[in-house]
């Protein structure tokens, strides 16, 4: 049987938290476990620039989220991990589709929409600090889906028209020159836990209410002493599901822990002590984690050799496919 290849990417921007952790990172690595599917994941630093002009910035990203990924578990052996920009058949892919893709598809995707939006509200010409980078965003994403014939994409909802363009972009592909590109699925994970952050909105760098996930033990502590709860005295009653702390403790907790903390909740646990449970049980799941991502972030270049071992690997698949492909549109020696 063929395997089936699941393939996701990163935005190198930003260091993570604790949201990314519990819907995302943890999800997938423990996705990229199973024997029967081909997993790739790449850390999207092209797809950085068009965020961010800060060079420190997006390097420091990049050594951040690799060592986080291999931290928590991910199996460099078992998985294809690797840098998109390490990857130069990517960016050709690009072009490639680039010139099957209708620029009205372009004009309808959010995240570009939203841009002109926010300008015209502003009373400012629409393509005011639009680059083409944002423009073409989704032609870069189905580049790197498609290198690799991807089946399934695991994607937060925010992602599902990129996808939807990723196929068409590929369907037109195949009707101009054959059938030799995959159509990819989205995947959304919509049974993983949304985590709220300190003030109980979704955990997100927008509402800067995240808890970074490499903070020091001493730090953590503070930040979750921090979640916001209401002014209930210790002896009364409490109710869980009214509850980010407890919202927060669930998303990381077994289901006895779980229901342990619902009982001590009935029974008027005092919030101060509730935190402190919800900071052990993270601590504990986090800090064997910790100490090899600090170590890793110590020995960038070992991180280094595993990111270009990754690459290799990613081009023994790509570079004879993008031969295919190149040879299809036209682009092929003179004399054979
Ligand atoms: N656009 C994705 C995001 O912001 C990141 C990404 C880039 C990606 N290329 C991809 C995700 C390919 C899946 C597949 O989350």
């Amino acid at each position: 049987m063929t395997q089936e290849t699941v393939l996701t990417g990163i935005t190198t921007t930003g260091t993570p938290h604790l949201g990314n952790y519990v819907g995302a990172i943890k999800p997938a690595i423990e996705a990229s476990r199973r024997a029967e599917v081909s997993s790739y994941f790449f850390l999207a630093d092209y797809h950085a620039l068009i965020k961010s002009r800060d060079p420190a910035a997006v390097h420091q990203s990049t050594l951040e989220i690799a060592a986080s990924w291999l931290a928590l578990g991910l199996d460099p052996e078992a998985v294809t991990f690797y840098r998109q920009s390490d990857v130069p058949e990517i960016t050709e892919l690009t072009w490639l589709l680039t010139c099957v893709t209708a620029k009205g598809l372009m004009n309808r995707a959010h995240a570009y929409k939203a841009a002109v939006q926010e300008n015209l509200d502003a009373g400012e010409d629409a393509d005011l600090a639009i680059n083409m980078g944002l423009f073409s965003y989704p032609i870069l994403m189905a580049a790197d889906i498609l290198m690799f014939k991807a089946h399934k994409v695991p994607v937060g909802k925010d992602q599902l028209q990129h996808l939807e363009m990723a196929r068409d972009i590929a369907q037109r592909f195949n009707h101009h020159y054959g059938e030799l590109m995959v159509l990819p699925e989205a995947v959304v994970e919509d049974h993983v836990a949304v985590l709220p952050g300190q003030d109980g909105r979704k955990m997100s760098k927008s509402y800067n209410n995240t808890i970074p996930l490499w903070l020091p033990e001493k730090r953590l502590r503070k930040a979750i002493m921090k979640i916001v709860t209401n002014s209930q005295e210790p002896g009364e009653p409490k109710d869980p599901d009214d509850s980010t702390l407890c919202t927060i403790y669930a998303a990381f907790a077994a289901a006895e822990q779980r229901a342990a903390m619902r009982e001590a909740y009935a029974e008027g646990i005092a919030w101060g002590a509730a935190k402190q449970q919800v900071f052990e049980l993270i601590n504990d799941e986090l800090a064997d984690a910790r100490e090899r991502y600090e170590a890793l972030m110590a020995a960038p270049d070992e991180v280094e050799a595993l990111l270009l071992e990754g690459a290799a690997k990613a081009r023994s698949f790509a570079t004879p496919y993008l031969g295919e492909l190149r040879a299809a549109v036209g682009i092929r020696p003179l004399a054979s």
